[in-house]
């Protein structure tokens, strides 16, 4: 079971892709002009996702991957998760209202962006390059921690994530959830046999 479970795992370095296209659209959500709410709970959202991302590359992939690839980039990349973990604790001491705020969630996006633009140009092909045979085996490992991590801070994302939305994006998640729950009465299981449709 185990072995069929990591064949369909993705690889490791998809789900750092993944994680790195979501905390870009989250970081694309700020504006300065936004609600003291809406910027901590984007700037929260972004912090744990950051932290636990960083934290799954230093346990799972960087080992490995220094194995067949130590050069600078691999060995400047875990001081850059310190740069960023140093700008996460300031930003979680300050308040939204004061003037540094702003400043500081931008310089923490320039670091971040310039970090996975060296990670995806060199890092992920060279591991795609280099240990093409282990990559599955560690997204399921990837995966695994991952759910343990968020399982031991799941109060805090829920936190971050509801803070985060915008009343706009709140209706379009109800909505969504709404049409999801119509369909699932009009044509699921729930289906009153008269409502549901034909296969023929
Ligand atoms: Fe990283
Ligand atoms: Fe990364």
């Amino acid at each position: 079971m185990a072995t069929v479970l990591t064949q369909l795992a993705p690889s490791i370095t998809n789900l750092i892709r993944l994680d790195h296209t979501h905390v870009a659209a989250t970081f694309h959500q700020y504006e300065t002009t936004l609600s003291d709410r809406l910027k901590r709970g984007i700037v929260d959202s972004v912090c744990l996702s950051l932290e636990t991302h960083a934290q799954l590359e230093e346990e799972i992939f960087y080992p490995v991957l220094r194995l067949v690839f130590d050069n600078d980039l691999m060995r400047k990349s875990p001081v850059e998760h310190d740069e960023m973990r140093t700008l996460i604790a300031r930003l979680r001491q300050m308040v939204t209202t004061d003037p540094m705020f702003d400043e500081s969630f931008f310089e923490l996006m320039r670091l971040v962006m310039h970090h996975v633009a060296d990670e995806e140009s060199q890092l992920l092909p060279a591991a795609e390059r280099l240990i093409p045979e282990q990559l599955q085996d560690m997204g399921a490992r990837f995966a695994k921690r991952r759910f343990e991590m968020m399982a031991s801070r799941g109060g805090e994302y829920a936190g971050s994530f509801a803070r985060s939305l915008s009343p706009r994006m709140l209706m379009s998640t109800a909505t969504t959830l709404l049409n999801g729950g119509f369909l699932m009465v009009r044509h699921g299981p729930m289906a009153r046999p008269w409502t549901r449709r034909s296969a023929f």
